[in-house]
């Protein structure tokens, strides 16, 4: 089978397709064949060989962990209602024409929710929904979302919304403000404009009770006296290279609470559960996940490219047949 394998840290162009054999079910474990596989940006920052501290990975790698697809065959003692069925799965090493999972890391796919978007919602749905529950976001709750644009920041803002926040949405540029506008935000503030943390508070009204903070760094930073006394701020997003630098003593004077990255990550019986209320509410169009680009699996290195160039509006996902 076809997979793109990273040789060494590096550039895009270290990520290159590779046959290998086809993997083998172990004891309750099924095959599944690959229609679509997630791509997510601190995948481009692990094969560019940073954040060695946070993950064990090391060249040659299959990246990736999460695919939507169809279960071809099954291990040992593995439940055999699976077979044939549509299904959603974190997995290591996704970024291939077939994957292995263990049953019960198995997600199944509604009728009417297809495998394009059941693999764009594989891991943003589970964190996206998760978030909004660990910071109880409520109706009437202002809510900032930075990096609202991106492919969790633009399920975040369904979701505030459809809980009865007022969302203040912070994004890169027109098209991108135009996006989150039309995904529902009831403000966008343009992340570029030196001055946007007061054009943030005036479109919040004083404060945000919520800060979901996708993007970290300065742009994260700023965002912790946008917060309202008594406010939540989930700092869960590192792409411009870190995480945001918070004042613990300064947001405990102000009786906010912090969430990192840790509190985004979930066990595999809340992933199931989290994965299943997303697929829901996509099936039932109340959520969907922005694609804006899919790349065949053999240009794995183009989908990089594209995702580290941040000109694409929407997510990128590959596409795994040829
Ligand atoms: N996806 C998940 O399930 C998950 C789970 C846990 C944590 N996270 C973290 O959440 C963050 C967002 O993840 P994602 O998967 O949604 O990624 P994504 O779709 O690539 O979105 C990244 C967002 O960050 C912005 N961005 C990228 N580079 C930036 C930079 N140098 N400076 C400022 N903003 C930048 C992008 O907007 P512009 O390029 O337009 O500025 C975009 O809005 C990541 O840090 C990720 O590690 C994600």
């Amino acid at each position: 089978m076809l997979t793109a394998q990273v040789k060494e840290f590096g550039g895009p162009e270290v990520l290159v397709p590779v046959e290998v054999p086809d993997p083998v079910p172990g004891p309750a474990e099924v095959l599944i064949e690959v229609s679509h596989t997630d791509t997510i940006f601190v995948e481009t920052q692990i094969r560019a060989g940073w954040g060695g501290e946070y993950f064990t990975v090391r060249p040659p790698y299959v990246p990736g962990g999460g695919v939507a697809g169809t279960v071809r065959a099954l291990g040992p003692g593995a439940d055999a209602e699976w077979l044939g069925r549509r299904v959603a799965a974190f997995v290591d090493g996704s970024y291939a024409e077939r994957a292995l999972a263990a049953t019960d890391a198995l997600t199944a796919v509604p009728d009417g929710l297809d495998p394009l978007t059941a693999a764009a919602l594989v891991h943003d749905g589970v964190t996206a929904v998760g978030l909004v529950e660990r910071t109880a976001v409520t109706a009437g709750d202002r809510v900032l979302i930075l990096g609202a644009s991106g492919g969790m920041g633009a399920l975040l803002v369904q979701l505030a919304r459809a809980r009865g926040a007022r969302v203040v949405a912070a994004a890169r540029g027109a098209r991108k403000l135009e996006l989150v506008r039309r995904l529902g935000a009831d403000e966008a503030v343009d992340v570029t404009a030196p001055e946007w943390p007061e054009r943030a508070r005036a479109a919040l009204g004083g404060a945000a009770d919520v800060v979901l903070d996708g993007v970290g760094g300065s742009l994260g930073t700023a965002a912790l006296p946008l917060t309202a006394p008594g406010g939540r701020f989930s700092a869960h997003g590192a792409p411009t290279g870190g995480f945001a630098d918070l004042d613990r003593a300064e947001a405990a004077r102000h009786g906010i609470t912090l969430y990192g990255i840790a509190d985004a990550q979930y066990p595999a019986g809340e992933v199931a559960r989290l994965r299943s209320l997303a697929f829901a509410e996509a099936a039932a169009g109340r959520l969907a996940p922005v694609v804006g680009e899919v790349v065949p699996l053999d240009e794995a290195a183009r989908a990089h490219r594209l995702i580290e160039g941040r000109g694409v509006v929407g997510k990128v996902v590959l596409a795994a047949r040829r």
